[in-house]
């Protein structure tokens, strides 16, 4: 059997792993130079293959789920026919002049931000349940049921006929995205070769972003049919299927087969899946993490009562609460209400252009965040967002209302959508993607699954509250509401210049050690002690590996 050799590589979400940390963490009590989760060693004849594609093709597919959820509702919300059907008072107000509850009211109904947010509450419960699934019965059938439980949710949806099923439509959708997100990446950087595991990884925000964007296009297309919200739903199934038949026919991952006693299908599923026999080295080494990160005491309990991991705690908390208080989904799910009471047009072609300049801008930052550092990125972002904000409310303060029928001369709509469009860039290039990377890089690999899994949920929870509350809060707060965001979203700056030590090209020894450095994490007594382990470990570890550390510390 071949000798594991030290490779670099990154682990389920991108982070870098080089051999020096590889050799600092064995030094802390990881016997393999591979942490749990991390690269095995590649052999040098595995090929990129057709099971990669297809494994990439389908964890796109359940991107795309979650994405074309966030941008279906919102046009679909928007039409006549849904309006007359399950919103009348919505309607009445909207289309029949009857009521003059003033324009920032208009969409201002319990029921509309019910169906807008029930699903992220039934992801945030269902999140959790699916990561304990996936590690007892694997990633696939997490996939399997995703799937399953958003077509059937579409089909519900898409012929819903009173409120009930759509309600009940939008929960099951939900839970198709708490499996989805909580399986997906998992899968794809568990079968992709590793050179490409980074790439792959950050494919899921594209396409999510993708997947919004694909909603916005077909609710654009589809507006002038009178059932057009019923086929621009129904073809989310597309997606759906595309996930349950990848989930049927491909295997599930080798290391979790491997994590389920399974050790021989797990060597013939990893000969498949890199095209070669030769993988004696990745499979030695998938055998070490198993063994090793089943010695790796509770994730859950460290992370949430360990004083040592305060920091980490802290970071996994704020982000979901940062980005989606910078108002993005506010945008994201009501512009085409926004746009329909601002500008000439329906506002659908407006929210897609919109969406484009999301989907463009996130591009740009899987360029940048290794180069420019997630501080910065934060920093441009946040105040780009908050200039657009405070632009719009003053806008929305000196204008709307002041021409007839509402409705803001056309230089000064067509300005609007600049503005918004610009806040969709500055937030996809900074608090789109990095709260998500944020809170598994800063961890150590003994708390990283727990903080993938409180992650997710947190940030479905806070989605639901934005989304049920935005439409009250323009009501009460009129264009007040844009500057509440615009002051959320420079206190997230100055929060994150002062609390965040940058991570760029750090390795996860070097962020322990940046908490302990740092003014105010490290008066905290469990944190100092922690980075002096970390360091230690950092010292003992072979010549090549101290230099990098220590050079760091
Ligand atoms: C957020 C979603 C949001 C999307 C917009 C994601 O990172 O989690 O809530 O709708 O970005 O692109």
């Amino acid at each position: 059997m071949d000798t594991p050799t030290k490779a670099n590589g990154s682990d389920l979400t991108g982070h870098t792993v080089d051999a020096n940390e590889s050799d600092s963490l064995k030094q802390v009590g990881y016997p393999s130079a591979a942490p749990p989760g991390s690269t095995p060693s590649e052999s040098p004849e595995a090929k990129f293959t057709i099971y990669v594609f297809a494994t990439t093709l389908v964890a796109a597919g359940a991107g795309l789920l979650f994405g074309f959820d966030n941008g279906i509702i919102g046009g679909v919300t928007g039409t006549s026919e849904f309006q007359r059907k399950f919103l009348p008072d919505v309607y009445r107000v909207n289309f029949l002049e009857g009521g003059d509850v003033g324009n920032y009211c208009k969409f201002d109904s319990q029921i509309l931000q019910l169906f807008v947010s029930v699903l992220y509450l039934a992801a945030a419960v269902i999140a959790p349940l699916a990561g304990v699934i996936a590690n007892w019965r694997g990633r696939q059938i997490c996939l399997l049921t995703s799937g399953c439980l958003f077509g059937i949710g579409i089909i519900l949806l898409a012929t819903a006929q009173n409120v009930a099923m759509v309600v009940l439509g939008r929960i099951l959708m939900g839970g198709g995205v708490g499996f989805a997100n909580s399986s997906s990446t998992l899968y794809i950087v568990e079968v992709a070769p590793p050179r490409l595991r980074g790439g792959l990884g950050i494919m899921f925000q594209l396409v999510q972003t993708l997947g919004i964007l694909i909603a916005y296009v077909y609710n654009y297309a589809f507006d002038t049919i009178d059932w057009g919200w019923r086929l621009s739903i129904a073809l989310g199934g597309v997606f759906a299927a595309l996930v349950v038949i990848g989930a049927l026919v491909l295997p599930d991952t080798p290391i979790s087969l491997l994590n389920r006693g399974r050790p021989e299908d797990a060597r013939r599923v990893l000969e498949r899946v890199r095209g070669t026999a030769n993988v004696d080295a990745e499979f030695q080494e998938m055998t070490e993490i198993v063994t090793a990160s089943k010695k790796v005491p509770n994730s859950f309990k460290s992370l949430l009562f360990n004083p040592r991991y305060r920091p980490q705690l802290a970071v996994v908390i704020a982000m979901p609460i940062f980005q989606q208080w910078t108002g993005i989904n506010a945008v994201i799910f009501y512009t085409p209400q926004i746009f329909s009471y601002v500008s000439h047009s329906k506002g659908l072609e407006d929210t897609v252009v919109v969406g484009a300049v999301n989907v463009a801008a996130t591009l740009v930052s899987t360029f940048t965040v290794d180069r420019f550092g997630r501080k910065f990125l934060f920093t441009e972002g946040g105040l780009q967002m908050a200039v657009c904000m405070i632009i719009i409310a003053a806008t929305l303060g000196t204008e709307y209302g002041m021409h007839p029928n509402g409705r803001l001369p056309e230089p000064v709509s067509r300005g609007l959508l600049a503005v918004f469009c610009t806040f969709a860039a500055g937030y996809a290039w900074s608090f789109g993607p990095l709260p998500w990377l944020l809170p598994s890089e800063v961890q150590p690999l003994e708390t990283r699954a727990a903080a993938a899994s409180v992650n997710t949920t947190l940030n479905m929870l806070m989605t639901f509250v934005v989304a049920q509350t935005f439409q009250d809060q323009l009501c009460a707060e009129r264009w007040g509401v844009f500057a509440f965001f615009a002051g959320l979203e420079l206190l997230f700056v100055v929060l994150i210049l002062f609390f965040l030590p940058e991570t760029k090209g750090k390795s996860m020894d070097q962020i322990a050690v940046s908490f302990g450095d740092h003014w105010f994490w490290g008066k905290l007594k469990g944190v100092r002690t922690f980075k002096e382990e970390r360091y230690e470990a950092a010292k003992n570890a072979p010549a090549g590996a101290k230099q990098t550390t220590i050079v760091a510390h």
